[in-house]
């Protein structure tokens, strides 16, 4: 199975009915898909899954850009799932992002910028938990 990680496809991508091509990248990257839930998240919630950031002045934009329309919440599972992922969305900056990259291909500007990946085992960990916490245990 190798190692399980989170992805997010946020409000505008979702929107944008773009979730299917980030889907498909993924798979084509050599993961597989072990839940995934469309969902309105609150603020306490993106509060907890940017808990990192809260201290950053783009905070309060952050979880108001988050939960100002519905995310598909994606566990996604293979070999080196966490890496694969953030390779596969590119940097945070669609300006700064390399051509095929989802965040490339999908992002408007670094707030509005397609899609999330867990960054290390531990948030990956963490972040599975807030979602798919029967996932989390495994
Ligand atoms: P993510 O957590 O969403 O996968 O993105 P990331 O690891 O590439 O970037 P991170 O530093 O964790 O930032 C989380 C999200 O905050 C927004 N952001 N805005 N300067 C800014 O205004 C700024 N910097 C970051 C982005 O939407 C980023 O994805
Ligand atoms: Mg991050």
């Amino acid at each position: 199975m190798g190692e399980r990680t989170l992805a997010i496809v946020k409000p505008g991508c979702l929107a944008e009915d773009h979730a299917g091509e980030v889907i498909q990248a993924y798979e084509a990257a050599g993961l597989r898909l072990a839940a995934a839930r469309v969902e309105r998240i609150s603020a306490e919630r993106a509060g907890e899954l940017y808990a990192e950031h809260v201290q950053k002045p783009f905070f309060g934009e952050l979880v108001e850009y988050m939960t100002s329309n519905p995310v598909l919440v994606i566990a996604l599972e293979g070999e080196d799932a966490i890496a694969a992922v953030r390779a596969v969305n590119g940097a945070t900056d669609p300006a700064e992002a390399e051509p095929g990259t989802l965040r490339y291909r999908l992002g408007d500007s670094v707030r509005r910028n397609a899609v999330h990946g867990s960054a290390t085992a531990e948030d990956a960990r963490r972040e599975l938990a807030l979602f798919f916490p029967e996932l989390a245990r495994g």
